[in-house]
């Protein structure tokens, strides 16, 4: 799938030939704030793959490649918000002191796992802002690269959730407090992250603190809850605050924006479903992830 994907990406261009009628100077800063640390979450996450791939293709070739193909794709998103920066009248910024320090802290680690249970955690919370803002959005141009990156991320989630399967059999049983404090710190600080972020971007993107760090307890979740073989429980205290529960979560019927099955609707660029047997049907009403039908 990642070949196929692979082949047609580069011929998706951004049109960029209108200019974007911001309501305020204010509301264009916090675009560029935003697309900043959109910017920032490709570039680390492309580095972090096309380390990984060098590393897991010494034991297994195929994994290696979708890893560097995974990479490819957050380097095309990277390359693509350094254009739509520019169209913003912006530019790519030196990162904020709690954004760097985030992003050197992930830079520094070393195990696979854990670098890929951050990733997933760091790609979630990604789909998830992408997808609330585009329900918010209103210019053409903004709305194509939120589009972009809502699809192509709500892939990236179930993807990584195989690459942590993958890693996870690897990993000893020695590594597992580790990784589950490492769950249980990130869980936290991406939630209080959503805070940092309303400083900079909510002017732009006008999801207040509650509706965003709701969304990232939510779909981080029900991701944990149901991908439950992956064994990391979410931090119960924190889905209450945000009026969600472990158990509410893993009965809903309410298939994640970030499920499997919706990814399986996103993987596609033309749009046609792909069911997990490897058949194409036809596309399902609705089944385009948030990309093309915010609700
Ligand atoms: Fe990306
Ligand atoms: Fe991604």
């Amino acid at each position: 799938m990642l070949r196929r994907r692979a082949e047609r990406m580069y011929d998706e261009d951004l049109d960029l030939s209108e200019p974007i009628a911001w309501e305020s100077e204010e509301e264009r800063q916090a675009a560029i704030a935003f697309f900043n640390a959109a910017f920032r979450a490709e570039e680390s996450g492309l580095m972090q793959a096309h380390a990984l791939a060098d590393e897991v293709g010494r034991w297994d070739p195929e994994l290696g490649e979708c890893l560097r193909l995974y990479g490819d794709e957050e380097g095309w998103h990277r390359r693509l918000l350094t254009r739509f920066l520019a169209h913003l009248g912006g530019e790519v910024r030196p990162m904020g002191r709690v954004t760097g320090t985030f992003y050197r802290l992930y830079g520094r680690a070393k195990k696979v796992e854990t670098i890929v249970l951050t990733n997933l955690m760091f790609e979630t919370i990604g789909s998830t802002t992408y997808r609330l803002a585009l329900r918010e959005a209103r210019h053409p141009a903004v709305r194509q690269m939120l589009t972009i990156l809502t699809r192509d991320e709500s892939f990236h989630v179930p993807l990584n959730v195989h690459f942590l399967r993958e890693a996870l059999k690897r990993s000893p049983p020695s590594m597992r407090p580790r990784l589950r404090a490492i769950h249980a710190a990130l869980f936290a600080a991406l939630l209080a992250s959503a805070a940092a972020s309303r400083r900079r971007a909510l002017a732009f993107d006008r999801i207040p603190f509650r509706t965003l760090a709701g969304a990232y307890a939510e779909h981080l979740g029900r991701l944990f809850v149901h991908e439950s073989d992956l064994d990391f429980t979410p931090p119960e205290l924190l889905l209450r605050l945000f009026g969600h529960s472990r158990r509410a979560l893993a009965s809903s019927e309410d298939p994640s924006a970030v499920s499997v099955l919706s990814a399986e609707a996103a993987v596609d660029r033309e749009r046609v479903v792909v069911t997990a047997l490897g058949g194409a049907a036809a596309p399902a009403a609705g089944a385009s992830g948030g990309a093309t039908a915010p609700r």
